[in-house]
């Protein structure tokens, strides 16, 4: 595998960037051989000195054109378990601020991204904003509060002691800092929870995709048996024994009345109104706010987009494709095993097949995956090994369901610089620090 030499999408583009131009055409006089030049802006290069000895991929990936030297690709791995030479630290002072200037510039003007032909991908850019709603459950400030209230109602599970707040807990990212949650009757959930923020944009819900609706999903919980374990009667009786909530539903839907239908709508209602804030460091940098990352960070998003090619499938404002991949998490004929989308579509390629989880403030929501078992550092090693990949027992030789990881995923070759870095950027995606304590729920 050697390294992919990449053209930025629209040379043209580049050319106003006179400053760009400039830094770049420095760094590029170590490769050419020709004389040294200073930047226009001193404070870019001032003090560094980029030696002939640089061999770091990226430069080359970042050089437009001209000024890249084609036959150098740096690093040749002969196994699986070669690692890309470490910068030294002046050459990595030099890339940062390469990549620092680089990325500056509208997205529209970065380098390509590393993607294979068959990626979904859309380019990364500010959080979206206010939140959508749909034509049949449309946005009123009533409505979401009273879901806000039910939301934190222990009354409308079963037993009335859980309410979706107890595991979607706004100062833990929304998630619930565990492996895997207890439901009724202290069971234990399959599955990891997942981070409600910004979830009214996913076209498809759960890890497996299988609800449709943010309204078919809280049907759903509230009436699972291991989760909130209620029937729809039993919560509207409950609920309309309350004066307050009488009160809170003519509010949101101009009459007293009280049905399931409207119970999951204003949840609904109030899920969607979770969305990101652009207050991360990442938001800050897209929004001219060129010291809010790091070098560390700056340079994890390079390899985030290119080298680390996390891209394939996390991309676009949520850094997420929205579509569902094996990364070889499948435990098939363990005792963990989950054969995810396969579940709802049954089609055998789908065994083993999970979402793409978006990744903003995911470094708020530990454990990761669907299963839990791992923290950030190694969900890296994960990707830098090219996905898990259990050795087959013989007994599944010619099984038609067992599970094919992603053609997406190769070993990576990261060093500890690298992985790092891309830590670095997974951090600049948390956002600020969000409370929201239980709202006063009717009394009677
Ligand atoms: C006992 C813990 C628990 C409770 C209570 C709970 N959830 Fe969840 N939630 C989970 C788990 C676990 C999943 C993932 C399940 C799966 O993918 O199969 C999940 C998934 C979700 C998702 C999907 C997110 C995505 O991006 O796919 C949403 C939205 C959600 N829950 C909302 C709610 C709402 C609304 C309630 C209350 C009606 C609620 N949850 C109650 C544990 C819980
Ligand atoms: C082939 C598509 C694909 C690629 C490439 C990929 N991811 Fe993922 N990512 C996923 C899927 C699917 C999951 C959930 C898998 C599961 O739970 O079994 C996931 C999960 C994660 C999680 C855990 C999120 C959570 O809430 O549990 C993180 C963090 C993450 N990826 C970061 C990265 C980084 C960093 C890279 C690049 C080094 C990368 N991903 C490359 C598809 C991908």
């Amino acid at each position: 595998m050697g390294w992919k030499v990449l053209m930025f999408r629209d040379a043209n583009k580049l050319r106003g960037l006179a400053r760009t131009a400039a830094l770049l055409a420095c760094l590029s006089l170590c490769y050419c051989g020709a004389e040294r030049r200073r930047a226009e802006d001193p404070r870019d290069v001032e003090g560094m000195s980029v030696t002939a000895s640089v061999s770091e991929a990226d430069l080359f990936d970042v050089l437009p054109d001209p000024l890249r030297t084609t036959t150098q690709t740096g690093f040749t791995p002969t196994s699986d378990r070669d690692e890309r030479p470490m910068l030294k630290e002046h050459q990595y002072r030099s890339l940062a601020a390469l990549l620092r200037e680089v990325y500056s510039q509208p997205p529209t003007t970065w380098p390509a991204p590393h993607i294979d032909p068959d990626a979904e991908f859309t380019e990364l850019g500010p959080v979206p904003g206010k939140g959508v709603f749909p034509e049949d459950n449309p946005y009123s400030a009533a409505k979401a509060e009273l879901g806000r209230m039910l939301f934190f109602d222990g009354r409308l599970s079963g037993p009335q002691q859980m309410a979706c707040a107890s595991c979607h807990v706004a100062d833990l990212g929304w998630a619930d800092g565990r492996a895997r949650s207890l439901g009724h009757g202290t069971v234990q959930l399959e599955r990891n929870t997942p981070s409600l923020l910004n979830s009214g944009y996913s076209p498809t819900l759960f890890w497996d995709g299988r609800a449709k609706s943010l309204e078919a999903l809280t049907a759903e919980v509230l009436q699972n048996t291991d989760e909130m374990h209620a029937t729809p009667d039993e919560i509207v009786e409950r609920l309309l024994r309350l004066k307050g909530y009488r009160e809170a539903f003519a509010k949101a839907f101009g009459d007293e009345e009280i049905t399931f239908e409207r119970i999951i709508q204003a949840i609904a209602t109030h899920v969607r109104t979770v969305v990101s804030e652009p207050s991360s460091d990442f938001d800050r940098f897209l929004a001219g706010k060129r010291d809010a990352l790091s070098d560390e960070a700056v340079r994890g998003l390079h390899l985030f987009r290119t080298d680390a090619r996390c891209v394939n499938c996390h991309n676009g404002p949520l850094l997420t494709d929205g579509r569902f991949h094996n990364l070889g998490l499948t435990y098939y004929g363990r005792k963990y095993e989950d054969l995810g989308r396969y579940r709802v579509t049954k089609d055998p390629q789908d065994v083993g097949r999970f979402k793409t989880p978006a990744l903003r403030n995911v470094a708020r929501t530990a454990p990761y995956m669907h299963v839990g078992f791992f923290d950030l550092e190694g969900v890296i090693n994960i990707y830098n090994a090219g996905g898990a990949e259990p050795r087959m027992r013989e007994e599944f030789a010619n099984d038609p369901l067992y599970p094919k990881k992603s053609h997406h995923l190769v070993p990576l070759h990261l060093n500890e610089q690298d992985k790092r870095d891309l830590l670095a950027f997974l951090h600049s995606l948390t956002e600020r620090r969000r409370r929201d304590l239980a709202p006063d729920l009717p009394k009677e």
